[in-house]
């Protein structure tokens, strides 16, 4: 990849010296919180009644890619002690949904991947049991949610919480996990990648596997439009299924996404919140553009050498477009990463989003050359 990364080496440097600077001064305003968001300039925090939502590990894994980057241990102990903290929604069992993948590879996944220990392990495996116990025998996929009115729904954003059953297996040697990631990645591939290579973002399933589209979903509308985090959670996903099984239809899945996704970047590359939403409010999401980053970047890696430099070209044109006109580098905010999008309806548009900040931060880690792999 050197000879791709050479003539932005400079840009690249740039931002990693910004991101240190300041990322130390926010570190210390935020050491104690999990925070989710940036109210007039300061990080929230969902330590006490929003503990285990599915944002919860982005802080630890901030700071875990920033320990990376500098060796300062002060990153470390800060994620340390978020791992700690989250110990409170491990053990409430009943709350757990299928975001364990996010919260938990981020935190104790990370710990365990540089440092090894038992109480990371033990940590992991907690997670990785309760996410296997919501695999559906019959009709092939990973329960997303609880709540009675939701129990056969699937979300594409699930394929970012299989890596975690990945990891279960190597660290147990016990295949069970990673076939169960397989097979749901197997059915997400079947229904939620359209031909296309848009995304839906729920599937219903019924126990035969028969499959419906519910009325209310992330996006636009939930059967003609095309949820571009929906879109970037395929691109990273498939590709990170194809690292950890080898096989190769997850990869043509994350290329058949990427493709979409490519050519759905307007002149800025900012990707909008929805591809096909009206074309008036606009609303972008740069979280969608630095996860998806992080994906173009993992294919960029692997695929032959004449196809690496388009995704590698797409990776730097987004992580340029949302640091030129959406990273805010004063410590007058906490927040990284403007104009994320949590939903396109509800008013949950052009907010400052902690993964929106975490992806940017990965894919800068990437960039210089970092090899850990926190997925
Ligand atoms: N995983 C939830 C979202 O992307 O909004």
């Amino acid at each position: 990849m050197n000879k791709y990364i050479a003539p932005h080496r400079e840009w690249i440097d740039e931002i990693s010296e910004k991101l240190d600077k300041k990322m130390r001064y926010v570190r210390e305003r935020s050491a104690e919180k999990i925070p989710y968001t940036a109210v007039d300039g300061v990080h929230d925090d969902w330590r006490y009644e929003k503990i285990g939502r599915w944002t919860n590990g982005f802080w630890a894994g901030v700071m875990w890619l920033m320990y990376m980057m500098t060796n300062d241990e002060r990153y470390r102990e800060i994620a340390v002690y978020d791992e700690e903290i989250l110990d409170k929604a491990l053990y409430d069992s009943q709350s757990l949904n299928h975001d364990v993948g996010f919260i938990w590879l981020l935190s104790a996944g990370a710990n365990y991947r540089l440092h090894g220990g038992k109480l990371s392990e033990n940590r992991i495996l907690t997670a990785a049991f309760s996410l296997s116990s919501r695999y559906n025998i019959n009709a092939g996929y990973i329960r997303a949610w609880n709540g009675a009115d939701r129990i056969g729904f699937s979300i594409i954003d699930c394929m970012m919480n299989l890596p975690l059953l990945y990891l279960a297996s190597e660290i147990t040697e016990d295949s069970r996990f990673r076939l169960i990631a397989e097979a749901h990645a197997d059915s997400a591939l079947k229904n939620h990648l359209r031909p296309d290579g848009s995304v839906y973002h729920i599937i219903n399933y019924d126990d035969n596997g028969e499959v419906t589209i519910p009325n209310k979903t992330q996006g636009y509308d939930p059967k003609t439009s095309s949820w571009s985090r929906g879109t970037a959670w395929a691109v990273y996903g498939f590709v990170l299924s194809y690292i950890h099984t080898g096989k190769q239809e997850y990869l043509d899945a994350s290329k058949r996404a990427a493709h979409y996704f490519m050519s759905n970047l307007l002149d800025d590359a900012v990707p909008l919140c929805d591809f096909r939403a009206p074309k008036m409010p606009v609303y972008h999401d740069t979280s969608a553009g630095t996860c998806a980053a992080c994906g173009f970047l993992e294919l960029a890696r692997i695929v032959p050498e004449n196809e690496k430099q388009m995704y590698f070209n797409t990776a730097i044109r987004i992580l340029k477009a949302v640091e030129k006109d959406y990273c805010i580098w004063s410590n007058d905010s906490d927040a990284l990463t403007l104009n994320g999008c949590e939903a396109y309806h509800d008013g949950l548009q052009n907010l400052p989003l902690i993964y929106g900040d975490y992806y940017f931060i990965e894919a800068i880690y990437k960039l210089k050359g970092g090899e850990v792999l926190l997925w």
